[in-house]
């Protein structure tokens, strides 16, 4: 069995009372916007909902305005097709036009869209940060039983990916890889564990609300039961 189960690591999120790391969130943003986003779209956020992870209105907009893609649109005059920088109100545009671009930039393979990745995959986050850390060697004990499961030179051989032979080379190669603007050290490590957090918010970002109903829900729970059993004690009460 080479297909190897997630790492065990921890986000700030889990558990029925996890909350986001908002720090954390804004870190693994820039390591989406600075490394990621050459080839992964995030088509379910747009950029206002940054202001979730406590960017202001100006810095939100300014993110928009500068982002490396612009956004498809239409040339007012001549009515052909053309690009507009974003708003805030616009979702992160894609890098690439459409699917047969993603591919041809790729070797044929297609970074998939991120924004659900950590629901799509078991245990998400954890997953995506095995997955960024987890590239290595192909074991010689695996070419010894499966010597035609040999990784193909357009591949990368990683044993927490189901197939173990992936599209994507590593994205995460050496620390410092982004300058972290709260000052964080950014060792692979903190890079890998950023960004998986940031796509637990990207596939979740109501998780606190839903936290803080569960809560709510088990505290109405006790005090209906309490007074279910106080009646019960009441009504029964004469009767010997
Ligand atoms: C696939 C994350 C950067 C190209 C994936 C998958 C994840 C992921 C979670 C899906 C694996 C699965 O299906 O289970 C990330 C993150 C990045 C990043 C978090 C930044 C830190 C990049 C970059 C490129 C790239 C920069 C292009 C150079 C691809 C491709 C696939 C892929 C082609 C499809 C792989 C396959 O189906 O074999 N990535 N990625 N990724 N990524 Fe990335």
């Amino acid at each position: 069995e080479f297909h190897l189960h997630p790492k065990e690591v921890s986000f700030a999120s889990d558990g029925p009372l996890g909350k986001f790391d908002r720090q954390q969130l804004q870190r693994g943003f820039q390591v989406y916007k600075e490394v990621c986003s050459a080839c992964h779209s995030l088509h379910q956020v747009a950029f206002r909902d940054l202001k979730d992870l406590g960017f202001t209105d100006a810095e939100v907009k300014a993110i928009a305005k500068n982002w490396a893609t612009e956004v498809p649109s239409i040339n007012p005059e001549t009515g052909e097709p053309a690009t507009r920088k974003g708003t805030p109100a616009d979702k992160i545009p894609a890098p690439y036009a459409n699917e047969v671009a993603a591919r041809a930039a790729n070797n044929n393979a297609l970074p998939p869209d991120l924004s659900l990745m950590a629901k799509a995959r078991h245990d998400g986050g954890a997953y995506i940060y095995s997955l960024l850390t987890g590239y290595q060697d192909q074991p010689a004990e695996l070419l010894k039983h499966f010597p035609d499961a040999k990784t193909p030179a357009s591949l990368h051989y990683n044993p927490y990916f189901a197939n173990l032979n992936l599209a994507m080379p590593p994205p995460l190669a050496a620390d410092g890889q982004v300058t972290y603007a709260d000052g964080t050290k950014s060792t692979v490590d903190q890079m890998a564990k950023d960004v998986s957090a940031f796509l637990i918010w990207t596939a979740e970002p109501k998780l606190e609300k839903r936290h803080a109903t569960g809560i709510a829900v088990l505290g109405f729970l006790l005090i209906a039961t309490i007074l279910a059993y106080l009646s019960y004690r009441n009504i029964w009460a004469g009767i010997k």
